[in-house]
């Protein structure tokens, strides 16, 4: 199956053409998501950064747009979010008409050869036509730099009790928080982080949000981070903790885990979900994202995934799991009970999958080993499975299929598993060059890409000390993209 595109997703969002990294300006607005992403319409690799743009009504079928903010004389559109302004506090709105407001970092690449390192500093720009046109602000920057060489990708909120919003921005190794009255002029709060979590690589796209567990509202500070990520390059670590509108103060100082597979960078959550919070990432790495194989475009997304907290014991725990939207394209599938395993069983429906697409839920009857085996007639394969003595759910992509374009890029990825549960319980969404692993209800959550040389159809479980998978749920998935 010698297509052009046998590499492009089939239910993931990826852009026709060219090169894209982060998510950007994720939001919600009258019964649509918009998308926008760090975009260079010219070449297959990283370049002059703009806002591509895309939408969807279900986080799936995404329609790809027209560019919505190119680079200007203040320099390329960097990472950052997009609000709507209900109560119009930036003014610019109109008739009624509340504006989309997109809050992103300038990076200057004349003033970067100055080595000043003033070349990053935040601007906005409004919409009144739901994300259609873009008009920038003519007072920008809105925040210039105070002198730090990484300051950048702006994620922006409101926070109700002060009525104001808040800025979390990445400001080299920390997190700086500003507050707005009105998205133009900005005052600093805090900072945060120096001092805490991981410092591998610099600090990047940053998020802010509340959840709330058990009654009680919990402050989750998400930090991407570039490279230092637990399974090599870019990841994402995140903090909870409290937020009073000026500071974040962190229950730990230690890092957590979004995603513990390579896959899933520059993560952050939609804006105006109402009291969802879904979390969307770049399904790559800065170690190969501009080498790999994928022809005329580079790069997709992750699936859009629910946040959520979870204890075990007495340590607390973000969950992601995926958003229910993916129901929707669930096909043809079968369910098994009490199968018992230990030489390899085919798991592969009748007939096959031959587009290698699916949903995979099984509840194991105790911890113990085990390992799917996702393959194809080329001799490609993946394994996804628990080691019980290492208490590690791992992903190994060594073996299936073109890796080459990396030396680190065929390598086994490790997860430690948190949960106490005597069971597993764990869901694998496989599309054609990617696979998410959510474990005991999102505590684990491994997100990795591959390039297998035909589609994974197949589909087997094996144990060497055997293990009784007690419920199976298996559905083909139908591809999202025209
Ligand atoms: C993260 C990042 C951001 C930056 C953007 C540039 O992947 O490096 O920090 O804004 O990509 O494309």
């Amino acid at each position: 199956q010698e297509t052009p595109e046998k590499y492009r997703p089939q239910f993931h969002f990826s852009p026709k053409a060219n090169w894209m990294n982060d998510p950007n300006g994720m939001v919600y607005h009258n019964g649509t998501y918009h998308l926008f992403f760090q975009y260079y319409p010219e070449d297959k690799v990283w370049g002059p950064m703009h806002w591509g743009h895309a939408t969807s009504k279900d986080m799936l079928h995404w329609k790809e747009q027209p560019i919505a903010l190119y680079p200007d004389s203040l320099g390329y559109i960097f990472s950052g979010s997009a609000v709507v302004d209900v109560n119009n506090t930036s003014g610019f709105g109109k008739d009624d008409k509340a504006p989309l407001v997109a809050i992103f970092t300038h990076h200057n690449p004349v003033i970067e050869k100055q080595k000043t390192g003033l070349h990053e500093y935040q601007s906005i720009a409004y919409s009144l036509d739901d994300g259609k046109s873009w008009t920038k602000y003519s007072g920008n920057p809105v925040l210039p730099n105070p002198g730090i060489t990484d300051f950048r990708d702006p994620k922006v909120s409101w926070y109700e009790p002060q009525k104001k919003w808040i800025m979390t921005l990445a400001a080299k190794d920390r997190i700086a928080f500003y507050s707005s009255p009105d998205l133009k002029k900005w005052s600093k709060e805090s900072e945060f982080g120096a001092d805490a979590g991981a410092h591998g690589g610099v600090w990047e796209c940053p998020d802010l949000l509340p959840l709330t567990h058990d009654g009680k509202q919990v402050w989750v500070l998400i930090v991407n981070i570039n490279p230092g990520g637990p399974n090599k390059g870019s990841a994402g670590q995140y903090f909870l903790g409290d937020f009073d509108g000026k500071t974040f103060t962190a229950h730990s100082k230690e890092t957590k885990w979004l995603d513990w597979g390579a896959d899933n960078y520059a993560a952050v959550t939609f804006s105006n979900t109402g009291n969802r919070t879904l979390l969307m990432g770049w399904m790559s790495n800065w170690q190969y994202a501009n080498q790999v194989p994928t022809d005329p475009w580079r790069s997709a997304n992750t699936i859009s995934r629910e946040l959520g907290l979870k204890t075990v014991g007495s340590e607390l725990y973000l969950t992601s799991v995926p958003a229910k939207e993916l129901d929707a394209i669930e096909m043809e599938g079968y369910t098994k009970k009490n199968l018992s395993v230990k030489a390899p069983v085919d798991l592969a429906p009748k007939g096959g999958n031959a587009s290698g697409l699916f949903r995979l839920d099984l509840k194991t009857a105790t911890a113990d080993d085990f390992e799917l085996v996702l393959s194809n007639k080329a001799g490609n394969e993946l394994l996804i499975g628990y080691d019980k003595a290492a208490n590690q759910y791992y992903i190994d992509r060594s073996r299936s299929g073109k890796t080459d374009f990396e030396k680190g890029f065929g390598q086994k990825h490790t997860a430690p598993r948190f949960s106490k549960d005597s069971k597993i319980a764990l869901t694998l969404v496989a599309d054609v060059a990617s696979v998410e692993l959510f474990a005991d209800g999102g505590l684990t959550v491994m997100t990795d890409i591959f390039f297998a040389d035909t589609p994974l159809s197949g589909l087997g479980i094996k144990s060497a000390k055997g293990i009784k998978v007690e419920e199976l749920q298996y559905n083909a998935l139908k591809p999202s993209i025209e």
